[in-house]
């Protein structure tokens, strides 16, 4: 039995549904297991710009430097989406608490269940058997480098930026994850024109030196987004760039099926937070639509992560394997064979979850 507190984040739009179900699978999972989980929450985004004028009040980053994992849904809001002069953004919450919680790992899992062969409009030959694991690193490039403008306001510039340490602790930690997998690793960079890149190639061509039992294969940036849909299958561990890593991560999530299926851990120096990689989906949101497994796969990936229950996060990957099995969907992973019946709201599928642990 092990007693730990975790923190709720859920942020705006479907941020807000989805991690309620990930929240009631923790609780089931603390009842079965015989664990005391207990919980807290926190404002991030645009739901704390509105309560307080700051995406990420010190009394959130507080509580989750206190806590032993932190369950994050999404930030984002459509009024600042075409509004480029906004000062303040929900998305400034989300970056600040990355670097300060130190957040430099973020592994983004693309894991094909076989139910959902049909459900990506890639061919379903071409997908089976990808099983992909995507080392982003979180807190440095052309996120974290100086931005600015200048010629009075009329040339804008982002920096990307890399230090060899940066370099060093993300490829680490790629290279140990695939010692644990099929041994394979694929760099990912843009050495060929950036200078951070080349930066970037050195250091993991050191790292290789060290672990001469994993094959690495250097790719260029242009050429992985076109592999990951020609042969997905030739990748196992991926490690790359912030920006990089937040591109094609999200075309990746088609392997999957959908974005509402993948799940995120970003790890570093302190507290872990889990993440569904999709965004707040204003579109959807307040309307029971959203596909809850995301956040449900997230509170797997915490349990496994942060608090070394393999067992208990297997149970929560198990029982979405029986939930799709039994033909159960959410509206983005139906297809034209799915029984209109079948396709379930949130709440709903939530429940089929619960059922089955
Ligand atoms: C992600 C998101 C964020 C990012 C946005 C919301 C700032 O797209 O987590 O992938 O770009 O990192
Ligand atoms: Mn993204």
């Amino acid at each position: 039995m092990a007693k730990k507190h975790i923190l709720i984040v859920p942020g705006d739009g479907i941020g807000q549904e989805v991690t309620a179900v990930g929240k009631k699978v923790l609780d089931k999972i603390a009842v079965r297991f015989n664990h005391e989980f207990t919980y807290d929450e926190a404002l991030i985004g645009h739901v704390a710009i509105e309560a307080t004028g700051d995406p990420l009040p010190a009394e959130s980053l507080e509580k989750m430097r206190n806590s032993d994992a932190v369950l994050f849904g999404a930030v984002g809001h459509p009024k600042y989406d075409n509004d480029p002069s906004a000062k303040v953004r929900p998305e400034q919450g989300l970056l600040k608490m990355r670097k300060e919680l130190g957040l430099y790992a973020n592994l983004r899992p693309i894991k094909l269940f076989d139910e959902l062969l049909g459900a990506s409009s890639i061919k379903p030959e071409i997908l089976k058997g990808a099983d992909i694991l995507f080392f982003r690193e979180l807190t440095g490039d052309i996120y974290f480098g100086e931005k600015g403008r200048k010629n009075n306001g009329d040339t804008a510039y982002d920096v990307a930026e890399y230090s060899r340490y940066e370099v060093q602790r993300i490829g680490r930690k790629a290279f140990e994850a695939a010692r644990t997998r099929r041994k394979k690793l694929v760099s990912v960079d843009k050495a060929n024109v950036l200078e951070s890149s080349r930066l970037w190639r050195e250091e993991i061509q050191k790292l290789a030196l060290e672990y001469p039992d994993i094959e690495v294969e250097y790719q260029f940036v242009d050429a992985t987004a076109m592999i990951l849909i020609k042969e997905p299958t030739r990748f196992d561990v991926v490690v790359t760039a912030n920006l990089f890593g937040d591109i094609l991560t999200d075309e990746a999530s088609q392997i999957a099926g959908s974005m509402g299926m993948l799940a995120s851990a970003s790890i570093g120096d302190g507290t872990g937070v889990y993440e569904p990689i999709h965004g707040s989906a204003h579109d959807i949101t307040g309307k029971g639509l959203a596909n809850p497994m995301a956040s449900v796969l997230s509170a797997a990936l915490l349990l496994d992560i942060s608090f070394g229950m393999k067992e208990e996060s297997e149970a929560i990957i198990s029982a979405i394997d029986q939930v799709l099995k039994k033909g159960f969907r959410t509206r983005d992973i139906a297809d034209k064979t799915t029984d209109p019946s079948m396709i379930l709201g949130t709440d709903a599928i939530g429940e089929e979850i619960l059922k089955l642990l």
